[in-house]
């Protein structure tokens, strides 16, 4: 693992997963809890998915009228989500970032640290496996960064894991607490289910418990 003196995960760590191809997060088509969560929000919604890697859900969301914004790290990621998904776009660069943006599709790849992403104003946030995905120490950092892009009154749909044994991450387990604290009092959780229960996967990984939680934030 790509891990600084002080134990924590750098980008680099990221950059070598996409390299070597240890990429088991990402799931082919769209994930079932974003087509059942997701709100109905005007056309046109400006919706931001932080730490996106190659996910279909930006597609989907694409197609549903929305102008999708992605943040990315790695250029392997960006490549293959733009040539798995055959799409025609160009680039441009602003300051540290690359932007690739898709023809025909309202959906832009924004490829750099989303840190020194800086652009405000997103009316909603889609973020499956970006926050589980930061290690402690930057966790709440990442949140408020992703809070300071939005509207006062957007809309945030977050899918968040809590599981017991070792938490060796990423993905990271993460309190029920912690979410509360650093998204603040508006977010609500809707739903959750016990992976243990339903995919035997996890028993034989030798969880107890291994919950996946959706989250809301709507507009008061
Ligand atoms: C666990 S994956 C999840 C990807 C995607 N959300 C999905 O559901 O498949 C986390 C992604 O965040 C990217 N990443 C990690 N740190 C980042 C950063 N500081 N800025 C932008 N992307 C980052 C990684 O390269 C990786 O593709």
């Amino acid at each position: 693992m790509m891990l600084n003196e002080t134990g924590v995960i750098t980008n680099e760590f990221w950059l070598d997963r996409w390299k070597t191809g240890r990429i088991g997060f990402h799931k082919e088509g769209v994930n079932p809890r974003l087509m059942d969560y997701w709100a109905d929000l005007p056309k046109g919604s400006q919706v931001l998915v932080p730490l996106c890697g190659k996910s279909n859900d930006m597609i989907w969301l694409a197609e549903q009228g929305y102008q999708v914004t992605g943040v990315e790290l790695s250029s392997l990621a960006v490549v293959q989500f733009l040539g798995d998904n055959d799409l025609v776009y160009s680039t441009h660069q602003e300051g540290d970032l690359k932007i690739h943006t898709v023809e025909g599709l309202s959906l832009r790849i924004v490829e750099g640290d989303f840190f020194s992403f800086t652009e405000t104003g997103f009316d909603a946030c889609y973020d499956r496996a970006a926050m589980v995905a930061m290690p402690a120490d930057r966790r709440a950092e990442y949140v408020s960064h992703t809070l300071s892009l939005l509207t006062a009154s957007a809309f945030v749909l977050l899918i968040s894991l809590r599981y017991d044994g070792d938490n060796q991450g990423p993905p990271f387990s993460v309190t029920h607490e912690e979410i509360g604290q650093m998204w603040g009092d508006k977010i609500q959780k809707i739903a959750s289910e016990d992976l243990v229960q339903t995919n035997t996967q996890y028993k034989d990984q030798g969880y107890g418990f291994f919950e996946e939680s959706i989250w809301h934030i709507v507009p008061a």
